[in-house]
């Protein structure tokens, strides 16, 4: 690894059921996952992993820091997922019927839309830069750094490398099976997606 890789965790019994944040564990395919990226990262060099506090990220940590007790981990309140409020733990389609006003406006915009009592992707933005600046700190400037988050969190990280407009952050992409890699200096941005299985 040179430069930062973004993995999303890997498969959890919410994912299965389309249901909203939770603090779930990983399920056999989402181990299977975690194994997968593990096999793919064996040979290369990682100086530093920062997870959110989160069960599934700190699995998928566990997984693949296996026998690699030399490798620094980090578990950051900054890249928890986006804090879902009232909503947390409902599935997307309890949200549609039981909270039609929460739906309508998220359809509406967004990036600005705020689950009541928790927050939107525009609130979350300033604890996430926060949480990537000490990433990078950590990592001694993204040298070899592997970031485990969610998928708001790393819409928001690749962001915040990429400069994409805000309307279009919450519908970036955010695979369970393939990371992404990226190079941000002065002179050079690269990001590539990568398969866990090489
Ligand atoms: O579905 C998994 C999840 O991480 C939820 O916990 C979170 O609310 C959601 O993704 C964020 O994605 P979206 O903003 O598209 O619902």
């Amino acid at each position: 690894v040179k430069g930062l890789c973004l993995v999303r965790h890997g498969e959890t019994e919410f994912n299965r059921e389309s249901r909203i944040g939770g603090n779930p564990r990983l399920t056999d395919k989402g181990i299977q996952q975690a194994r997968s990226l593990a096999a793919r990262f064996r040979d290369k060099h990682i100086s530093c992993v920062v997870t959110s506090t989160l069960r599934r990220t700190r699995e998928m940590a566990d997984i693949l820091l296996e026998g690699r007790p030399e490798v620094e981990r980090h578990a950051l309140r900054e890249f928890d997922e986006i804090n879902a409020g009232e909503c947390d733990s409902m599935t997307y389609d309890e949200v549609r019927r039981l909270r039609p006003g929460i739906w309508e406006s998220r359809k509406t915009d967004k990036y600005h839309a705020p689950y009541p009592g928790g927050e939107s992707y525009a609130s979350m933005k300033d604890r996430v830069e926060r949480g990537v600046k000490k990433a990078l700190y950590l990592s001694g400037n993204a040298e070899n750094l592997v970031i485990i988050g969610h998928q708001a969190v790393n819409r928001m990280i690749l962001s915040h490398f990429l400069f994409r407009r805000e309307e279009d952050v919450p519908y970036v992409f955010i695979p369970q099976d393939r990371y992404f890699h990226i190079v941000s200096t002065q002179s050079r941005k690269l990001v590539e997606l990568l398969p866990f299985q090489s």
